[in-house]
């Protein structure tokens, strides 16, 4: 029998990690997976929801807080009604999480691990070179707290992990939970 989006149900998964540390590599490749499956599915993501819906918010704790209320809104209204939410957002604090996992339907938090070293390494979009100089304030990691989750749903390590590999750890967790259907029962 073919998969339908009537198979699943709505849930919110919440990639939560550093700057650079692979929430959104991760996360293009479920929402692609989730979709070649037939499955309802909506990808939020900070680098591209603050160009839109938060543009006009910064990196205080407040704007912070503001900006994962508002993806909180939409993820909320999503998830109720039956679609898969993909969110990565650096999310650094532990209190506005759990708040998003209270008001959200099937929530799943995602801890992202990368080691500070590997992602100041990595650096992707040279952040943490002018972040280290002082050009940026209040960055993540580097001159801003980022609290570890205390009882993630799931622990993703991308320093041993290719992002392929920690796709599967979650889409196996969505299966287990009865969250979308098991792809050899299709
Ligand atoms: S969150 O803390 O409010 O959840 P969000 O995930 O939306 O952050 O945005 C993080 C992205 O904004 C980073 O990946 C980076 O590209 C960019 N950015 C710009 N300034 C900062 C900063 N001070 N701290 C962290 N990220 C920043």
């Amino acid at each position: 029998m073919k998969p339908s989006a009537l198979d699943q149900k709505g849930f919110v998964l919440w990639l939560t990690g550093l700057s650079g540390s692979g929430k959104t590599t991760i996360a293009e490749i479920l929402e692609g997976e989730l979709r070649n499956r037939g499955l309802k599915v909506e990808r939020l993501d900070g680098d591209i929801v603050r160009q839109g819906l938060t543009q006009d918010l910064g990196f205080s704790k407040e704007d912070r807080d503001k900006n994962i209320e508002r993806v909180t809104f939409v993820a909320k209204l999503l998830s109720r009604n039956g679609v898969g939410c993909i969110c990565s957002f650096i999310s650094p604090y532990q209190k506005t999480r759990d708040k998003v996992r209270s008001e959200t339907t099937n929530f799943v938090e995602i801890y992202v691990d990368a080691l500070l070293d590997t992602v100041i390494e990595r650096d992707v979009k040279g952040l943490y070179k002018k972040a280290i100089a002082g050009e940026i304030e209040n960055f993540t990691g580097i001159s801003d707290p980022y609290e570890i989750p205390l009882d993630p749903d799931i622990h993703i390590r991308t320093d041993d992990q290719t992002p392929r590999e920690s796709a599967i750890i979650i889409l196996e967790h969505l299966e287990d939970r009865a969250l979308i259907p098991y792809p050899n029962l299709y």
